[in-house]
């Protein structure tokens, strides 16, 4: 995982910004993605200066604070996520080599570093870290001063060849004041050109203060920037291109907007990335227009099976999206796993449509099942909230999500955005097969159409949740039930409790405790239940509330979220939190809200850090 920010600029440009200072502000906006260490070289007067610190950025800010770099307009910087060598300050990044002329940060595994290791310790080289990048490091210097003849850009060349695994590599040397190379393979980088100064990142948040230009690189690729050049090849050294676009995402939007946390704040922001996932895919008599999509109409009417690839809480969302795409378009969902996919031997085909739903667009579990389902021939389409990342750039087809930059690590506005985007896609296939009548699509829009401001009505209420949460901060276990859409919603509200309150929780299909699970209920032992709305379908609600009445008989505490006007749960329930009306597949976009605001409230009553939750990190860039 890890964040990694480049930077070539010049003084006489530019005024008030020193290399350090994109480098630390590009760091924040990226330590999202990994915050056991921190660590920064810059060039300045023929050397090589880095400050590097385990623990978060802060930490690294004080070291800086108390030994100062130069001033310097060229540097690297790195915020990691361990993968080789616990976090400590020895194995924080950057890696020096070449006696201390040369500076490497890395985001990936390197996966042949052992041997490339062995044959430099044979060498005579001494490693003063247990990390892969320090071999990597050390391998580009060796070549540098050896076959390379000083040349930067072709000893990485020359290194990236011998190299085995994922990775994004910068450099920088001290005989080349004003240059980084860098060279990716399966680990993201984007590269922002500026007036006089040129910016990489592992991605855009790392240079959005500075510019807006932006471009994609491809897979095995070497970018080497100036202040005033980039230059782009393969690992081969052919010259290659990147695809330049415009990043809409504005600075402020990855600011904590008066929240006291990037989760809150981003929680609060769902009505807005719904709206936003809606706005302009269809058109006034209700019809889906998804031009965007770049697989051709025929083709998708043709498709027989989807399978949802995704991991952790987009898997939830392909979850909700198999209750709704079946029931619409008639087409059998299957969800999986992406770690689980392709270690089986999964039945696709060119009749079957892969999603994969990915907020990050990196995850490397993802990536690589879209990558195995594609040489089976199955047509490949991605549900993705960033621009520019691989795994959109790999599928046949894309579909953006509109929920702007998430910067918490436990998904929230993301998931709200990807479930109304599986809906979007879900209406569009049952348009180009005929499966819905165009007047029932049209009201199926103008439902979700509604959703934002009932979200917002959730949201005007959140105190009435956080008051439920604060006095439950003691809570050892909870266990959180649904039934047919609600159990997406329930497995959700679970993982967000475990993952930033680290507390024990559990989802369940409530058709399911009767087989095993209500063995865990004792006295006092907290109980979440999504209610189905009483106007459903079949008996779904009427089973729910006789779910409630079995695990209170047996001494839980019911935690209830039901839609207005139930008034059957009320007798039944310790607390009840009513959700407006909508129709039953949509629910998930309205009963998932006070799921998140109970955990985010919950994990901060206990005074941990809901932005950065131990052990994790936003985008899993590492199978
Ligand atoms: C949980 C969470 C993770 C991600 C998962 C997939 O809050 O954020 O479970 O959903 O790691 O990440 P993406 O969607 O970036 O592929």
């Amino acid at each position: 995982m890890c964040g990694i920010v480049g930077y070539a600029g010049t003084s006489s440009q530019v005024a008030d910004h020193s290399a350090l200072d994109v480098l630390i502000e590009g760091l924040r906006r990226l330590e999202y993605r990994g915050y056991d260490s921190a660590g920064v070289a810059v060039v300045a007067d023929g050397a090589i200066h880095s400050r590097k610190k385990a623990g978060k950025l802060v930490n690294l800010e004080n070291e800086i604070a108390e030994s100062p770099l130069p001033k310097s307009m060229t540097g690297i910087g790195h915020t990691r996520w361990a993968t080789h060598g616990g976090p400590s300050d020895s194995n924080a990044h950057p890696h020096l080599a070449d006696g201390g002329k040369l500076a490497m940060i890395h985001n990936g595994i390197i996966e042949n570093f052992a041997g490339i290791k062995a044959g430099l310790v044979a060498e005579g080289v001494e490693f003063l870290s247990d990390t892969d990048t320090e071999v990597a490091a050390a391998l580009l210097g060796k070549l540098y001063s050896t076959e390379a003849e000083g040349n930067l850009t072709y000893a990485m060349q020359l290194a990236v060849q011998q190299l085995e695994g994922a990775f994004t590599l910068l450099a920088v040397h001290q005989d080349h004041p004003g240059v980084v190379v860098a060279a990716r393979r399966n680990s993201p980088l984007v590269l922002g050109l500026g007036e006089g100064e040129n910016f990489l990142g592992s991605d855009v948040s790392g240079f959005i203060d500075f510019t807006r230009r932006a471009v994609e690189l491809g897979q095995d690729q070497i970018v080497t920037i100036t202040p005033d050049s980039h230059s782009i090849t393969d690992f081969d050294g052919n010259p290659a291109e990147g695809k330049e676009f415009t990043v809409d995402w504005d600075a402020a939007s990855a600011e904590k907007g008066g929240f006291p946390s990037f989760m809150e704040k981003e929680i609060f922001d769902q009505p807005a990335a719904v709206a936003d996932t809606l706005l302009g895919r269809s058109d006034a008599d209700g019809r889906l227009t998804l031009d965007e999509l770049r697989i051709a109409p025929e083709e998708l009417a043709e498709i027989s099976k989807i399978v949802v690839l995704a991991c952790g809480t987009s898997a939830y969302a392909g979850s909700v999206a198999k209750y709704a795409i079946e029931s619409w378009c008639r087409i059998p969902v299957e969800v999986e796993l992406s770690h689980e996919f392709r270690y089986r031997e999964p039945i696709v085909d060119e009749k079957t449509l892969i999603v994969s739903i990915s907020q990050s667009g990196e995850t490397m579990d993802t990536l690589m099942a879209v990558r195995y389902a594609k040489e089976q021939g199955a047509k490949t389409m991605s549900i993705c909230n960033t621009n520019g990342s691989t795994i959109p750039r790999e599928s046949d087809a894309v579909l953006y999500t509109h929920a702007g930059p998430e910067i918490a690590v436990a998904s929230t506005k993301a998931f709200l955005a990807q479930i109304t985007a599986t809906y979007l896609l879900g209406l569009y296939l049952a348009q180009l097969r005929g499966n819905l009548f165009q007047g029932q699509i049209k009201d199926i829009l103008a439902d979700l159409g509604k959703i934002p401001s009932k979200i917002q009505d959730i949201l005007d209420r959140a105190e009435e949740i956080k008051d439920l949460a604060r006095n439950m901060s003691d809570a050892n276990s909870v266990l959180f039930l649904g039934r047919h859409v609600g159990y997406p919603v329930a497995m959700e509200g679970a993982l967000k409790l475990k993952e930033i309150a680290y507390i024990h929780a559990e989802g369940f299909a409530a058709g399911e405790l009767k087989h095993g699970p209500i063995a865990l209920i004792d006295d006092g032992q907290p109980v979440f239940v999504v209610v189905p709305s009483p106007r459903g379908r079949d008996s779904l609600h009427s089973k729910v509330v006789s779910n409630i009445q079995e695990v209170r008989a047996r001494g839980a505490k019911t935690l209830v979220i039901a839609e207005d006007g139930d008034s059957a749960v009320k007798d039944f329930s310790e607390w009840v939190f009513y959700v407006p009306e909508t129709p039953t597949l949509l629910m998930p976009l309205l009963a998932t809200v006070p799921l998140q605001i109970f955990a985010c409230e919950l994990a901060s009553a206990k005074g941990f850090d809901v932005d950065q939750p131990r052990n994790l990190a936003k985008s899993v860039t590492v199978e």
